[in-house]
């Protein structure tokens, strides 16, 4: 049986009080506080996840317990050192690598630091992740038939662990492309090896609603804490790929955009009869990327360092989906804002896009 671990924390303050009703009437800024002092915690124990080549694996969700705002704004260290004794849990529960979920991968420089305090082998999950949101981009550019090669293609927090590598390799195909974060001397710099790689010079902006509007095809994935991404700044027809978590996308573009589609980065079936002992929110054996990534390099015993830092490499994310098909994982299709999106959901969006460019009101999804 092979082991592995995945630590995860809560995204916002809200999920804290959805899972602990005793702390529902707590002022945010006392479980704050609570979160910072507390110890990492088992949350659950993972059964039942079995290869295609009939390897078996079990784990457990490690909890550490702070929000994805904690995590950016406490001192690096403090932060740091909450994930490595959450790491180190994993390592006394027996698991021989333990992924870094959600803002884990994102302190600091996204898992050095945490592998080299400890004995095990350490992963964030990203290349997988890459893997798995260029793969849905391509199905939802099929199923909206939209050509990336004629598309205008934008990356928002594009100098990232995964919008870089996204960038990198969406440039090679993409028409034109527009890459967005806060330090534009970061974003002119990969501009340059991009073009370099590719042949391609995206163009850079730290204005987002700049960066939206007019792109057929929009990478999400910002550390941002909240949503960055409007409604207005959206052209009808786009497609919006959110990988970040928590969602880049506001829950407004739902309400009110009927004619784009937005849907999640990185959700993966699970091979094998997996009982996760907790709902985050996916239907039963679906998986985030990450933890795929995770639980793939336990099933085939590569118990090392795989993906860490911020410069992801093109022959990791190009290994890891081979041995995610090898060992029978597979993208989940798509789902946007909780749902599944149907082909009948595409129809629609594809018919509110041209009502809306012919500027007819939008019929209900
Ligand atoms: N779906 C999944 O399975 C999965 C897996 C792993 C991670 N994630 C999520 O993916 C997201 C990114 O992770 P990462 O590891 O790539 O993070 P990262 O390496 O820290 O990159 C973050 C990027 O966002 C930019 N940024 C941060 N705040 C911004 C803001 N307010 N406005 C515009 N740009 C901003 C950063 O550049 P500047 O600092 O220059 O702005 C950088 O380009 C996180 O939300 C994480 O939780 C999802």
């Amino acid at each position: 049986m092979e082991r592995f671990a995945f630590i995860i924390h809560p995204l916002e303050i809200e999920d804290v009080a959805r899972k602990f009703p005793s702390a529902q009437r707590m002022p945010a800024s006392w479980l704050e506080s609570l979160l910072r002092h507390s110890p990492p915690i088992k949350a659950s124990h993972i059964k039942g996840v079995r290869s295609l080549q009939g390897t078996e694996a079990e784990g457990w969700f490690i909890g550490c317990l702070l929000t994805s705002k904690q995590m950016m704004e406490l001192p690096e260290q403090d932060v740091l050192d909450k994930i490595i004794k959450s790491a180190r849990k994993a390592e006394q529960l027996g698991a021989g690598i333990v992924g870094l979920g959600a803002f884990t991968a994102v302190v600091g420089d996204a898992g050095v630091t945490v592998a080299e305090n400890v004995g095990i082998a350490v992963t964030t999950g990203n290349s997988y992740t890459v893997a798995t949101a260029l793969e849905g981009i391509r199905y939802a550019a099929d199923l909206m038939d939209v050509s990336i090669a004629d598309a205008s293609v934008t990356v928002l927090g594009a100098t990232g662990s995964i919008g870089s590598a996204c960038a990198r390799i969406l440039a090679r195909d993409a028409g034109n492309m527009t890459m967005a974060a806060r330090s534009l001397d970061r974003l002119e710099e990969l501009a340059s090896r991009i073009e370099a790689e590719a042949g391609l010079r995206p163009q850079v902006t730290i204005d987002l609603a700049a960066a939206c509007r007019g792109a057929d095809i929009i990478v999400a994935v910002t550390s941002a804490t909240g949503a960055v991404v409007e409604p207005e700044w959206l052209k009808p027809g786009a497609i919006i790929c959110d990988v970040a978590r928590p969602r880049n996308v506001s829950r407004r573009v739902a309400d009110v955009r009927q004619d784009v589609l937005v849907f999640e980065g990185g959700v993966v079936e699970v091979p094998g009869d997996v009982d996760f002992g907790m709902d985050f929110g996916f239907p039963a054996k679906t998986a985030y990327a990450c933890m795929a990534e995770t639980m793939i390099l336990a099933l085939e015993g590569r118990y090392e360092n795989f993906t860490l830092g911020r410069d992801l490499s093109v022959a990791q994310i190009d290994e890891i989906s081979r041995l995610a098909a090898r060992n029978g994982f597979r993208l989940a299709g798509l789902r946007s804002f909780e749902r599944a999106v149907s082909r009948e959901w595409i129809q629609r969006v594809k018919e509110n896009a041209d009502r809306a460019s012919r500027g007819v009101a939008a019929k209900g999804m």
